[in-house]
């Protein structure tokens, strides 16, 4: 029995909720440790579609646990709509299958409005966010005025906690001649959700303690990719949490040495939704094909995702970065057809060939990718349940990604619906 990490290794929307739901089956429970409804994750079920923000993509199963760790932050307006959207789809969501970390961190209205207003102001460099509030609240969180999800039990030390918050942000909204927000407008409101939502509230680390041991397996469920992470990512066109698989302990409430296995969800070609470098971006034919192929709109704002060929420099930096021992690749279908599929093998930096993302912002729009062509495959992999049914193509593909990025592929995913997955090796016990 074991605890696995699930990361994305490039700019989200690689296709964890597919995988975690397909794993959720073996766990006993599934943590969401940062990020918050920023994520979109969308899960095909015999037919049946769910579309996940906030709820860990496990809740789907019918007997696992899901948690809303410490690290995430958490709009108790859309949980409550996200928990009633379920209800509607027959999920049945109680306290018996649903806990919230009380100290996980709120998104109130007025991170959502600073998001939005912020954006505006910028006229260049927008980083494009979902507008959910997500950099605002962590702002807080690290600025030691956030309010927590425990704060929503004690109603004067709630009002404190909010007159503070709104007085500090209530300078830059009237400097910048926008309307003085008022903690009033939201406090009885705040207080009746928390009421609602208080059966599923608890110290969540004494929880995982309880779980964390040999009888039992937990899945970590990571949201956005390896380089929107704050540290790692494609600053500042990242969102404002760690991505990568440290984060799982600190955003859930145990150390680095109950982790046992970490898998990291990439998609066979790339996307990124929002501004930011993307050295292999395709923005004529080819990049419309995959993006046209893959359905790569997203699922929180709807907007169209950029797209572009595998880059194996940056997922073997994920690699790196999250220690990952195995990758689930996914959407190798959307490959199907293409006469040639292309490889980003290195970067050229002032006619100097690099083989890592640099850090500075100005050399990441500067890299231009060095690409190998492959062969592409004719006929499809969608719904084939054995690597040795794939065309030769689509193999020497995996075999070529697998070198290159110096890690075993130990799961190919090849439509949406959960059960046409190949599994080549257990995460859980691996061999
Ligand atoms: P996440 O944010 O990483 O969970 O990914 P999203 O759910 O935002 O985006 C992935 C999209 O691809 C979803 O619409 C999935 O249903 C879909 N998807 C996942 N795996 C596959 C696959 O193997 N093939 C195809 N064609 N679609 C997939
Ligand atoms: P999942 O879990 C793709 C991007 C936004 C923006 C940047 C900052 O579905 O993979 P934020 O609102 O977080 O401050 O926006 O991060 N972004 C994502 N892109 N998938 C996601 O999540 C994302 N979550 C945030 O588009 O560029
Ligand atoms: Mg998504």
């Amino acid at each position: 029995m074991s605890n696995v990490i699930i990361v994305g290794t490039q700019w989200g929307d690689e296709g964890k909720g597919k995988i975690v739901d397909w794993l959720s089956q073996k766990a006993h429970l599934v943590v969401r440790f940062q990020g918050g409804h920023n994520a979109g994750h969308t899960l095909v079920v015999n037919d049946k579609v769910f579309k996940l923000s906030l709820l860990p993509s496990g809740i789907v199963r019918e007997k696992t646990l899901v948690l809303i760790g410490n690290g995430v932050v958490i709009d108790p307006f859309h949980l409550q709509k996200e928990i009633n959207e379920l209800s509607d789809q027959n999920i049945k969501i109680s306290s018996d299958n649903l806990i919230i970390s009380d100290s996980a961190f709120i998104i109130l209205p007025i991170h959502k409005l600073i998001d939005k207003l912020r954006e505006e102001k910028k006229n260049k460099n927008k980083i494009g966010t979902t507008g959910r509030g997500i950099g605002p609240s962590y702002e807080d969180k690290v600025g030691r005025r956030g309010v927590r999800v425990c704060d929503l039990y004690d109603k004067d030390e709630l009002y404190n906690k909010l007159s503070n918050l709104y007085d500090f942000h209530n300078i830059w909204l009237i400097a910048t001649g926008e309307k003085k927000q008022d903690p009033d407008e939201i406090l009885e409101k705040l207080w009746a959700l928390g009421q609602k939502l208080k059966s599923y509230v608890q110290p969540s680390w004494l929880l995982i303690n309880k779980f964390n041991r040999p009888s039992f397996n937990i899945l970590f469920e990571g949201a956005q990719g390896t380089f929107l992470d704050i540290d790692h990512g494609t600053y500042p066109f990242v969102t404002s949490s760690n991505t990568v698989a440290s984060q799982a302990g600190i955003g859930a409430g145990l150390g680095p040495t109950c982790i046992d296995f970490t898998v990291g969800i990439t998609k066979a070609y790339t996307t990124r939704v929002g501004s930011g470098p993307f050295p292999t971006e395709d923005t004529g034919e080819d990049g419309m094909a995959l993006g046209k192929k893959g359905h790569e709109f997203g699922t929180v704002t709807g907007r169209q995702r950029r797209c572009g060929w595998f880059d194996a420099v940056l997922v073997r930096q994920a690699v790196s970065l999250s220690s990952i021992n195995g990758i689930a690749l996914t959407k190798l279908d959307v490959l199907d057809g293409f006469e040639e599929i292309k490889i980003c093998t290195g970067y050229n930096l002032d006619d100097k060939i690099i083989n890592y993302l640099p850090s500075s912002e100005k050399q990441q729009k500067k890299i231009k990718p060095i690409y190998e062509i492959m062969k592409g495959w004719k006929g499809s992999v969608v719904g084939l349940r054995k690597i040795n049914e794939f065309p030769q193509e689509a193999r020497d593909y995996i075999s070529k990604l697998e070198k290159l990025i110096e890690c075993p592929i130990i799961l190919i995913s090849t439509s949406p619906e959960r059960s046409d997955t190949i599994y080549i090796n257990d995460p859980f016990s691996p061999n």
